[in-house]
């Protein structure tokens, strides 16, 4: 069986990070605020909420918006992501943006965490086993 990489440091700064994040959430429909903090390989944070629309399909998710932003500046080798939510079980991000994290940041660290501070620490490949991506085209 292949070993388990080591934990990567720094995740509760992380977290601090995608809580601020989530205060600046727009969610007047759902009101379901999320907020995300991703980090590349040398340090940077890029931080994201979600965007809701009135026409709720256009509706962004904070680990989506993160992810954009940071790539958009020309962003690439990520390492983690914490995603931060008030529910009672951590909230896992959805099926879109899984697609997207393993497109563009592939397998990193993905912590999810509510705000009693219950945590789980995975990985991007746990996350979405048998992906569909470039390699398949
Ligand atoms: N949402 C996120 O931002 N990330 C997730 O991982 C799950 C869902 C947002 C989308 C929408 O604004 C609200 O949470 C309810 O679905």
């Amino acid at each position: 069986m292949k070993k388990a990489p080591p934990k990567p440091k720094g995740l509760a700064t992380l977290a601090r990070q995608a809580r601020a994040a989530r205060r600046r959430a727009h969610a007047p429909f759902s009101r379901f605020k999320v907020g995300a903090a991703l980090r590349t390989r040398t340090g940077e944070v890029v931080t994201g909420c979600n965007i809701e629309s009135a026409s709720y399909g256009l509706t962004m998710c904070a680990e989506r918006v993160a992810i954009f932003k940071a790539v958009s500046e020309g962003l690439r080798d990520f390492d983690a992501i914490v995603v931060v939510a008030d529910s009672p079980r951590p909230t896992a991000p959805c099926g879109a943006c899984r697609q997207v994290m393993w497109e563009l940041a592939g397998d990193i660290w993905v912590q999810i965490v509510n705000l009693h501070g219950r945590t789980r620490t995975l990985r991007m490949s746990e996350l979405l086993p048998l992906p569909f991506d470039a390699r398949n085209l």
